[in-house]
């Protein structure tokens, strides 16, 4: 969507998967959905560096709102958990320098059963306006695919009269490609016009099945799927599961190499108040965000796999007499037991730089960077369900 934001993937935090639809706040003070998480949250973004790093949105997902509308058919913030309301809460986010977002839904009703906007779309635009919010992710559940094109190119048409810049992540795709049968390829051309992201597939859960799940389904639509990311829309595989509890550190490392070569947002999903040191130095690793960042904004691919390790690669700055980097990340999906190793070429990653390239380890940052020749073969060994990841520069 041409409307100048997401120039780069968005990065910044949302509470879908770690927090779902928690609302009983007096049995869990700490998770529930209020201004609470969402202030305790902002609070520790900036104070611990995410800020910093380039996280700046701060995403309300469902249920954030009272069941009803309210006499003039505006939609309000629920009044326990949030009893100064939305503006107040975006206000003070903007105080702290990051970005505010939230959550509505395309149809009669959310996901999880809050009020739905297909009947209220200029109110809705307009509240979105009047709260300051600066990303929108409107969901699709609860109407027929036959509507949604429709309806969304109307509603960005409305958040854009508001004159406010507005971020759009759209998930109708995810609902023509995964949720309803059967499945049906959405236009991409229209998406890339009408929306900044959108989640293609199915919602993320916190397991290593589910970032195997949905990086197959990235990898085996590659030719079809990436070519429609680059500066101002992308493909959105859903959060980063960094910091809960169903990926182990290296698999952790592995959702995060993977995402990064996908160009996709940079969504953390996880109680940032409470995070181990160790995840919080994965997400905060500046050379990984770099090339989730890179400006050619062109989203990556699963270019080799065999002996259980996949390599995945994206074309990346700095461009030497117009040979591209790269970053290279191998992806083990093998768990029998040690370190496994791994040779490749030059030829087998695709990369075509006849003086060969520099290696520089994303992971281990503090390692010498090395010489990788066109003649040479590559050997590095993968912890099982890990990933290793690399930046190739072109030797002139
Ligand atoms: C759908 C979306 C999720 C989340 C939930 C909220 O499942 O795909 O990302 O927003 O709804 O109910």
């Amino acid at each position: 969507l041409d409307n100048g934001l997401a120039f780069t993937p968005p990065m910044g935090w949302m509470t879908w998967e770690r927090f779902r639809c928690i609302t009983d706040c007096e049995k869990y003070p700490k998770e529930c959905i209020s201004e609470n998480l969402i202030m305790e949250t902002a609070d520790v973004m900036v104070s611990e560096g995410y800020l910093d790093a380039g996280y700046e949105y701060v995403n309300i997902d469902d249920c954030w709102s009272e069941l009803e509308r309210d006499e003039n058919g505006k939609i309000v913030a629920d009044k326990k958990r949030f009893p100064r309301g939305i503006k107040f809460l975006s206000d003070y986010v903007h105080s702290k320098g990051l970005k505010f977002g939230t959550y509505l839904d395309y149809g009669t009703k959310t996901c999880a059963g809050y009020p739905g906007s297909i009947d209220h779309l200029e109110i809705d635009a307009q509240s979105l306006a009047d709260w300051g919010v600066d990303f929108i992710k409107m969901d699709g559940c609860n109407v027929d695919n036959s509507q949604m094109v429709e309806g969304y190119i109307k509603f960005g048409e409305l958040m854009n009269k508001t004159g406010r810049p507005i971020m759009y992540s759209c998930s109708w795709p995810a609902y023509f490609e995964y949720y309803r049968k059967p499945p049906q390829v959405p236009d991409y051309e229209i998406l890339k016009k009408t929306c900044n992201l959108w989640r293609n597939w199915i919602d993320i859960e916190d397991s290593w099945e589910s970032v195997k799940f949905i990086s197959d389904y990235f990898a085996e639509n590659q030719d079809r799927v990436a070519p429609h990311a680059g500066n101002g829309h992308w493909n959105d595989p859903d959060t980063l599961l960094h910091g809960n509890y169903g990926l182990s550190y290296d698999q952790s490392k592995a959702q995060l190499a993977v995402w990064a070569i996908l160009a996709a947002p940079f969504l953390l999903s996880t109680d940032l108040r409470t995070i181990k040191p160790e995840m919080k130095e994965l997400i905060l690793n500046r050379d990984i965000i770099a090339v989730n960042q890179d400006s050619l904004g062109i989203q990556g691919r699963r270019v080799n796999s065999g002996n259980g390790i996949e390599a995945w690669a994206r074309k990346i700055m700095p461009i030497v007499k117009e040979e591209h980097s790269y970053a290279i990340a191998f992806v083990s999906r093998r768990t029998d037991g040690h370190p496994h190793a791994f040779n490749v070429t030059l030829k087998d990653l695709q990369l075509t730089n006849k003086f060969g390239y520099i290696v520089k380890d994303l992971f281990n940052t503090h390692r010498a960077t090395y010489q990788f020749l066109q003649t040479d073969e590559f050997e590095e060994r993968v912890n099982p369900t890990g990933a290793n990841f690399y930046k190739f520069i072109p030797i002139e």
